[in-house]
């Protein structure tokens, strides 16, 4: 337990500003320093399960430092940096050739990034120069959906359609629409079925491209299974509906993979799940299981073809460290321990496992909804069992208050999160067998039965 600050928890105090985080809050900080498997240890030497893949990227876990560090040294000892800036080196080359290999589709093109927000915008750019190539410059619109968090740098920053985010950073860079989204809980009607939700969905979808003009927009962002909101799974149709909607119009369809891709959802591409490719797909945590930053946009032929059949046209967009040897070093690698390895197949063969163990759940009061797919799922936490949403002052004392250090108690890594509804997300690294899952499942269920009297003004025991 974390009782006590030691000089490390003191110095992160004095000079370390944490992301999302209430930097002035004093109870103690969680210092991780070493890995293993799913697993994590702090300095104290505690170990915590890692059910968030320290933010939905360590898919295959802890324990491939070693093969990983003589790829990096390697690297490192014959080139350790070079740019893909008008010249090019081996691994970027070869990490391209080997994404447009495993993905879908016609998705054969790769522009490398730094990360997430990195890749939406690149996406954007791309989409633009594509679209300005077509000699449609008047597509300057996009549309995604509430709640999405595509990325907080200012660009991406106009497709998060989260409003907190937002306020203090004046007008987005890019004129978005944002739709609803697929909450499978909380979004149909009483009275609507799977299929009847997912006409209104879409037609909402068309009635907003409607409104800013089809031949504005330029295109639609959303990710296969929506993260912030918790795990919102899109009904039967629903993507290819976006694609119809999309081609329909001449508007491109972006797939926001930067959690649901690289095996997430047991694919590499997440969207495959719901058999469609898109035109782009944004990447980044996943492609190198977070060993190294790294993200990639993934271009299909038409889209790139516009950047090829002209030699006198530039990409417009470049960033000095994208395609880092060392992290495309380590992405090649990684990619070929998760064919080596069976990372996607773990994942298949071990979902039916872990929706069984979290769908247990269900039984405790506090426990409304359990959504997800693949190993990327979402407790939906709610006052009783007659799903009562939780005030935005229990949130504050459960998600805020409680959780956090009860968590930490337990040894284990989860993310309360109140973006949409409150939520408990649970994401294992995509190594983890039926007695990790055991392990996170009964850690949940020991966390939220305290939770539950705590909220309801119990003592826990
Ligand atoms: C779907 C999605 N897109 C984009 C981003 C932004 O990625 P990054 O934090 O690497 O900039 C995230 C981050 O979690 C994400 O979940």
């Amino acid at each position: 337990m974390l009782l006590s600050d030691s000089p490390l928890q003191q110095s992160a105090r004095e000079h370390l500003l944490l992301h999302f985080s209430r930097n002035g809050n004093p109870a103690p900080l969680l210092v991780l320093e070493r890995g293993e498997g799913p697993y994590v240890f702090d300095t104290h030497g505690n170990r915590y399960l890692d059910g968030l893949s320290s933010l939905f990227c360590a898919q295959i876990g802890y324990s491939y430092g070693e093969e990983l560090a003589s790829v990096a040294a390697a690297q490192l000892q014959q080139l350790a940096f070079s740019t893909v800036w008008g010249t090019a080196h081996p691994s970027a080359i070869e990490l391209a050739e080997t994404l447009a290999e495993v993905m879908p589709g016609d998705l054969d093109h790769v522009f490398f990034t730094s990360g997430g927000s990195e890749s939406v915008e690149a996406a954007w750019k791309i989409v633009r120069q594509y679209h300005v190539a077509n000699g449609e410059p008047q597509r300057t619109k996009a549309i995604a959906r509430d709640r999405a968090y595509h990325g907080v740098t200012l660009g991406a920053l106009s497709f998060t359609g989260v409003p907190g985010y937002k306020e203090q950073f004046g007008p987005p860079a890019i004129p978005v629409t944002h739709v609803s989204n697929t909450n499978p809980f909380r979004g149909p009607a009483p009275d609507e079925d799977e299929a009847a939700f997912c006409r209104r969905l879409l037609d909402e979808v068309e009635a907003a491209i409607q409104a800013e003009g089809p031949q504005t927009v330029a295109l639609i962002i959303a990710e296969p299974v929506q993260n912030a909101g918790g795990c919102l799974v899109p009904p039967a149709g629903y993507w290819e509906g976006l694609r119809e909607i999309a081609d329909r119009h001449g508007i491109l369809l972006v797939s926001d993979e930067v959690i649901c891709g690289f095996g997430r959802l047991g694919e590499w591409l997440g969207v495959e799940r719901f058999g469609v490719t898109p035109d782009l797909a944004t990447t980044a945590k996943g492609l190198t299981s977070a060993y190294a930053p790294m993200g990639a946009v993934i271009v299909s032929d038409k889209v790139a073809a516009p950047l090829y059949e002209d030699p006198k046209r530039t990409l417009m967009h470049g960033i000095t460290f994208a395609g880092h040897p060392l992290s495309a070093a380590i992405a090649l690698r990684n990619l070929h321990i998760f064919r080596r390895d069976g990372i996607l197949e773990n994942v298949r063969d071990q979902e039916p496992y872990l929706k069984e163990r979290l769908d247990e759940l269900r039984a405790l009061p506090i426990v409304g909804d359990v959504r997800g797919a693949g190993f990327f799922w979402a407790i939906e936490l709610v006052k009783d069992d007659d799903n009562t949403r939780l005030e935005a002052d229990e949130r504050e004392r459960l998600l805020r208050g409680f959780l956090p250090g009860r968590l930490i108690e337990a040894g284990l890594i989860a993310r309360p999160d109140d973006r949409g509804d409150a939520v408990l997300h649970v994401a294992p690294p995509l190594i983890s067998d039926r007695q990790v899952i055991d392990e996170l499942a009964a850690k949940i269920g020991e966390v939220l039965t305290d939770a539950h009297r705590v909220l309801h003004g119990e003592t826990t025991p």
